[in-house]
């Protein structure tokens, strides 16, 4: 599969209409190819930027060690295809195969339902235990820390969103000083998004800081991912608060982050000057992490 006329499909769903797309693929001198299906959900799902992807197959899902195992982690997949590899059925392990990929690139769920099942697509989506197998992605696998290489990119992130106002101006000294305290989310290794973690002697308190997406890539949920990502590795190093302050972003913090409105004095002494010299009447917002 070279490529995705995603352009099309879109079109199509905007106007309510579903494209029913066939195994079929076409090379520049017309002449058409039978592909495999299994292939064309992917790329297609990729292409989409699909939060999902179904497999409606002619058998029951994975069984592990006797039983129907009904939730898979990527890790965990990759581990049963090795043990499984001679006793997996060609379907199946395409099936199994094909979806850890579309977990890999971006896809968050797959699953592989029983299509002789009566309305087995309905209850697997509507019933809380789902009747097929479901393979998850890592939602935290695209973070990883920041390294002294990518700075440049953390600058130059950082810039856009300085000159639409939302955020102040940070040096390339700066963020290298404090890099580790930064992490990165990436899609094909490209970094498309940055949060900072800055902790604080006073109080167990951690600042999040210079959270931000790239343009291209907002509104998919990569905010979320990179607050609740920094959120849950301030827990792990025993903060007990979590602040942000923010001008343009804060209806965003409420209502995406579960921060409510906090006081200057919620801050640490350090923080507090530096606020309150810096005159921009940025909101405070605070988070318990008990
Ligand atoms: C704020 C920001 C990080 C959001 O990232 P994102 O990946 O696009 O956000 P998500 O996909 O997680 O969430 C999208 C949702 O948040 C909403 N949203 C985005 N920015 C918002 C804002 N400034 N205020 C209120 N809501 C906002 C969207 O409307 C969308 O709502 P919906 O899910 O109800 O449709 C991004 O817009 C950004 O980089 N902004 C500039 C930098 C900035 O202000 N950073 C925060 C200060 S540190």
């Amino acid at each position: 599969m070279e490529k995705v006329e995603s352009t099309f499909l879109l079109d199509l769903l905007d106007k309510g209409i579903i494209p029913v797309i066939p195994p079929l693929g076409v090379d520049g001198n017309g002449r058409s190819y039978r592909v495999n299906s299994d292939g064309v959900a992917l790329e297609v799902s990729e292409a989409l930027k699909a939060s999902k992807l179904m497999f409606i197959t002619t058998s029951h899902g994975v069984r592990g060690s006797g039983t129907l195992s009904a939730q898979f982690s990527v890790a965990e997949v990759e581990s049963y295809l090795k043990k499984s590899k001679n006793e997996l059925d060609q379907e199946m392990e395409s099936k199994l195969r094909h979806g850890l990929r579309a977990c890999r690139n971006g896809v968050a769920r797959v699953h592989i339902i029983d299509g002789r099942e009566d309305a087995s697509l309905l209850n697997e989506i509507f019933s809380n235990e789902g009747i097929g197998t479901m393979i998850y992605a890592n939602e935290y696998e695209a973070i990883r820390p920041a390294k002294r290489k990518d700075i440049g990119t953390l600058v130059g992130l950082i810039r856009d969103s300085v000159e639409s106002k939302q955020l102040l101006p940070r040096t390339r000294e700066e963020i290298g000083k404090r890099i580790e305290h930064f992490f990165v989310f990436e899609i094909d290794r490209n970094i498309v998004g940055c949060v900072g973690l800055r902790p604080y002697k006073e109080g167990k308190i951690a600042e999040l800081e210079c959270l931000i997406v790239g343009g291209h890539h907002e509104n998919q949920g990569i905010g979320r991912k990179l607050m609740q990502f920094a959120e849950s590795h301030a827990r792990e190093k025993g903060m007990k608060t979590l602040i942000a302050l923010s001008t343009q972003a804060f209806n965003y913090f409420q209502q995406k982050g579960g921060f409510r409105t906090g006081t200057p004095e919620h801050l640490p002494a350090e923080r507090r000057a530096v606020y309150e010299q810096s005159g921009r009447k940025s909101k405070i917002l605070v988070k318990d992490l008990v």
